[in-house]
């Protein structure tokens, strides 16, 4: 087991030009999986309504969610920087409820940060709960927690006027204290720009090259069937090796080749004893 990153880490990756590797998980085994392959970061990320409990978007995801799988992240990669992410209404509201459930990302659930989405219309939230001594994370660019005023899930920062404000998103969840932010679905060279121009690190989810990427393990893994972003690429076919599996399974049982030999508790006594016992029931 490697060493755990931390910021002071991260900051020096930045320096340095080393990309910082980033995915999702969300529960025990793929948290595992993840730091056994040596991942530096893992996003407990509200998508887990998506790919885990099978919601249209990330919106119906609660606080009560997010906390038991970060547990069992935490759990399953003990060893690896761990940023829980505040779902939809958990910090919307006011500065003292972002607080109290960021906290409760922190007490409950162990995890190293809190990520949240928005830019300047956050940057009150990001200074509260910074000031409280918890690192945050910024999300810019496509934040699915409110993509129906985006219009959809769509790319962001095309136009100069959209990557200007984009551009003064950054520097605002800079200025509120965020250690990081993370820039989702924006042309590389506006990405490329933020990156130069801001002192923390600028990761990317579908932005091009940036100071770290970071990939949905569903996405990735193709255990998610639904829709697949223009952005990611593909290293498995789970899905796939799991229905054959499934298949396989069912017609070993409906043709009688499992459980085999193998498979069972063998007796210790004579089978004879076993006959003699059955015939008390008789
Ligand atoms: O929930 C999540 O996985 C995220 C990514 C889409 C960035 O926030």
């Amino acid at each position: 087991m490697g060493k755990k990153k931390s910021i002071v880490d991260f900051m020096r990756m930045k320096k340095e030009g080393e990309p910082v590797t980033w995915v999702t998980a969300y529960d025990f085994p793929m948290a595992s999986f993840a730091q056994q392959a040596g991942i530096d970061m893992i996003l407990v990320g509200d998508s887990l309504g998506m790919v885990v409990l099978g919601y249209k978007g990330t919106n119906p995801v609660t606080m009560e969610d997010c906390i038991s799988h970060c547990q069992a992240v935490r759990r399953g990669a003990p060893n690896t920087w761990i940023v829980g992410d505040m779902p939809f209404m958990s910090y919307q509201i006011s500065d003292a409820d972002a607080v109290a459930n960021a906290g409760r990302f922190i007490k409950e659930a162990d995890v190293d940060c809190v990520k949240l989405e928005g830019g300047q219309r956050v940057a009150s939230r990001i200074k509260a709960i910074t000031d409280a001594g918890i690192l945050v994370i910024g999300h810019i660019g496509l934040t699915p927690q409110s993509s129906g005023q985006l219009g959809g899930f769509l790319a962001q920062g095309r136009d100069v006027k959209n990557a200007r404000a984009l551009i003064k998103d950054a520097l605002a969840v800079q200025e509120a204290g965020a250690y990081a932010i993370l820039v989702e679905a924006v042309p590389p060279e506006v990405t490329g720009f933020m990156q130069k121009k801001l002192e923390i690190p600028v990761y990317s989810i579908g932005a091009g090259p940036a100071d770290g990427q970071l990939i949905i393990c569903g996405d990735m893994l193709g255990m998610f069937q639904a829709f697949t972003p223009k952005f990611v690429k593909k290293y498995a076919n789970v899905a796939e090796i799991e229905i054959n599996a499934f298949k396989d399974y069912a017609d070993d049982v409906r043709t009688g080749r499992f459980p085999a030999d193998e498979h069972v508790y063998h007796i210790l006594e004579p089978i004879e004893e076993f006959e003699k016992m059955f015939r008390e029931f008789a």
